[in-house]
């Protein structure tokens, strides 16, 4: 797969998906990262690349010109254009699902008060990771990018580890545990000790139903829905 990032800041993004498991996936090839810088597409000669709010108001806003350049550097044919601002749909792990299967993903970073809004028509999707408001869209595109690289093939050690896991079957997971047996007075539960397979399965299932109920009760409800 390929992701282009379209922002001011590339090293917010590049950096945090240079460690570990992304970043070794991005050394062997699986993961191609690039990024596309509007202020290399501004017009005059301090730069601009952003202005005051038409209709007045606090902050600045990215103007519509060099985003739109920094984008046509970078998107083809079939690539799935998504910009990043707390107003778009939720992103999760269905969506993480659906984006690892593109070919070519670019992400529009908004900064300040926002990207000018006639960048939108050029986008398939608007996507949010929570209602928060971040200082730009760069942290978000390092979450979204991370969910779905380790999704690529051959990026994870074992291709099943996410078959069972947490939001992929619409619940959280059951709990783990590894060496020692007894911590701290406290105990692995005696199934997992055991080598029954089924019976541990059983277990781990009916563990995530009830770690699910209590701890996201909305999840249920909403598995119980679809
Ligand atoms: N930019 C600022 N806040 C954001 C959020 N919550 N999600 C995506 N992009 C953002």
């Amino acid at each position: 797969m390929r992701i282009d990032v379209v922002t001011l800041f590339p090293s917010m993004v590049d950096a945090p998906l240079s460690e570990s498991i992304v970043g070794r996936a991005r050394e062997a090839g699986r993961l191609k990262l690039g990024f596309s810088n509007p202020r290399d597409f501004a017009e005059d000669r301090h730069k601009t690349v952003d202005d005051k709010p038409y209709g007045g108001g606090t902050g600045m806003v990215m103007m519509a010109e060099p985003i739109y350049k920094a984008l046509k550097k970078v998107a083809k044919k079939g690539s799935h254009v998504i910009i990043l601002t707390p107003k778009g749909e939720r992103f999760d792990q269905r969506m993480a699902l659906k984006l690892a299967a593109k070919k070519h993903l670019v992400f529009i970073c908004g900064h300040y008060e926002g990207i000018d809004e006639r960048v939108n028509s050029f986008a398939d999707q608007e996507l949010s990771v929570g209602d928060y408001v971040l200082t730009g869209g760069e942290p978000a595109a390092v979450v979204i990018i991370d969910a779905v690289a380790r999704l690529l093939p051959g990026v994870l050690k074992k291709e099943d580890a996410t078959v069972n896991e947490t939001f992929t079957e619409g619940l959280l997971e059951a709990p783990h545990y590894t060496r020692p047996g007894v911590w701290r007075r406290m105990k692995v539960p005696e199934v997992l000790l055991g080598g029954n397979h089924k019976k541990i399965a059983e277990w781990r299932s009916s563990a995530a139903r009830d770690l699910t109920g209590r701890k996201r009760p909305d999840l249920l409800e909403s598995k119980r829905k679809s």
